[in-house]
């Protein structure tokens, strides 16, 4: 904790307390201010940010009671201590009903004062830091943005479709599995003039190879067997609102041929028919492939890429965005809060420390199971480590560990679990971990991962 940006008011009519409480404190390095009544306090706290004040109850004037209500109305995140004499716990207990953090008794030790004021400001912190994501979360469900991220790129994507949504420009979001394409493509459209027009998903890849051709284009009654009656096809049920073709790689050569031809054309002739019929819906697709090396590959012909790949979105792996995942889980939870009619607060710092480490390769829909897991194993008001499945107990932090030393435990734990993944392959390994060979045999030997 920086100790420069909580700064605390000290306040007592007597000097001498409260020139030796402001020394105690300053030489613990903290940024004190001081008052000498209720009044001067109140004033202070209105024109600085102050993160606690440390009160005396009996002062001539505005008292350390109403010191304390004051505050409380105005600024109910600063925290509280009151300073009380012998024989006046009623009154500390009432502070504490008040609002107050905790109470110290004069005389009181120095390390006790310090304690106090270290608690204090660690509720601080942790309110501030829940206001601050509640806040976010406010401005980008607001804007009805629901692409939850603060990290740099989550920004990126939510701009880029602020500037895209209104245009009719074929789209093409790729992501590894559960990264948010589809949450993308619902956002363009909402944010569209097509928005109270169809959004239609189809997801090519669950279509068997025969039938995906009449499903997309439709088809005339009689054109093969089964075809019972005219049948319309995705691209006209969308009409003028938007078609998202999820899974886009997987549709066979000779389809992407036909595909193309609409995408040029803005025409589409069902299976079996002789007419075109016009064709305006916006064109959304999405993989989860990476289609660039499909189309090296000759799987995926180029001039369809070129035609979906307008505009590009890429999602990142979340466990390449981790500071999404504070934002992420507070979204999670209060979602959940609503749907399971719960009243969990948030996640205590050592989560979020474990979910900030994980590897999450079903990334956000991963973290989404972790937390509906975690908010039904939760009976408190906070998300714990015990709630998280166990996975993610190996891997708890030990506080009492020098930096260095987590780092290392970390860094072994990371390298031999990509290890296993790649069956011992050190060159596939290094790729995926974005090393040199030779720098990871040379951390292999460090960490004692030989064996
Ligand atoms: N940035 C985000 N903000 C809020 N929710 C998100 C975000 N990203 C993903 N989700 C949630 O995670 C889940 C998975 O998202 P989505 O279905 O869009 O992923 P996908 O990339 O289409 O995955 P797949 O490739 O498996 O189809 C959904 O429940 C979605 O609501
Ligand atoms: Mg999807």
């Amino acid at each position: 904790m920086n100790k420069n940006y909580n700064p605390i008011l000290v306040v007592d009519n007597e000097n001498s307390i409260r020139q030796s409480i402001t020394k105690v404190l300053e030489r613990a390095e903290y940024v004190v201010l001081q008052a000498e009544n209720g009044q001067k306090a109140s004033r202070i706290i209105s024109e600085t940010p102050v993160s606690l004040i440390i009160s005396d109850l009996s002062m001539p004037g505005i008292d350390g009671m109403s010191l304390l209500k004051i505050t409380k109305e105005q600024f109910p995140d600063i925290e509280f201590i009151m300073i009380t004499g012998h024989g006046t716990i009623e009154r500390a207990v009432e502070a504490i009903k008040s609002g107050a953090y905790d109470f110290i008794t004069k005389p009181f030790k120095r390390v006790n004062l310090l304690h106090v004021v270290e608690k204090a400001l660690e509720k601080y912190s942790l309110t501030a830091e829940n206001r601050y994501l509640r806040k976010q979360l406010q401005e980008i469900e607001n804007q009805k943005h629901n692409f939850v991220g603060n990290s740099k790129k989550a920004q990126e994507i939510r701009n880029l479709i602020s500037r895209i949504a209104r245009t009719p420009s074929n789209v093409l979001v790729s992501g590894e599995s559960g990264t948010g394409k589809e949450v993308i493509a619902r956002l363009i459209h909402s944010n569209s003039e097509r928005a109270n027009k169809p959004f239609v998903a189809v997801n090519c890849g669950a279509i068997s190879a025969n039938l995906i051709e009449s499903e997309l284009f439709g088809h005339v009654k009689g054109a093969f067997t089964g075809a019972i009656r005219d049948k319309e096809g995705l691209f006209s049920a969308a009409g003028d609102g938007t078609l998202f073709l999820d899974e886009i790689s997987t549709i066979p050569l000779n389809l992407q041929v036909k595909l193309l031809r609409v995408l040029e054309e803005h025409e589409v002739m069902p299976v079996g028919s002789t007419k075109n019929f016009p064709v305006n819906a916006r064109i959304i697709a999405a993989t989860n492939r990476d289609l660039q090396k499909e189309v090296a590959e000759k799987h995926f012909r180029e001039d369809l890429f070129f035609r979906l790949n307008v505009i590009e979105i890429n999602i990142p792996p979340l466990k390449h965005r981790a500071e999404d995942i504070p934002l992420l889980t507070t979204y999670f939870i209060n979602r959940m809060n609503r749907d399971l009619n719960k009243n969990v607060h948030g996640a205590s710092i050592e989560v979020l420390h474990l979910l900030q480490s994980h590897d999450w390769p079903g990334n956000v829909r991963e973290l989404e199971n972790v937390i509906e897991r975690a908010m039904i194993f939760c009976e408190g008001d906070m998300i714990e480590a015990s709630h998280l499945p166990s996975v993610f107990s190996s891997q708890s932090m030990d506080t009492s560990m020098s930096l260095k030393d987590s780092v290392a435990q970390f860094e072994r734990k990371h390298i031999s679990s990509v290890l296993n993944l790649t069956n011992g392959d050190k060159k596939e390994a290094a790729r995926l971990l974005d090393l040199g060979v030779s720098s990871l045999y040379r951390k292999i030997t460090e960490l004692g991962l030989e064996k």
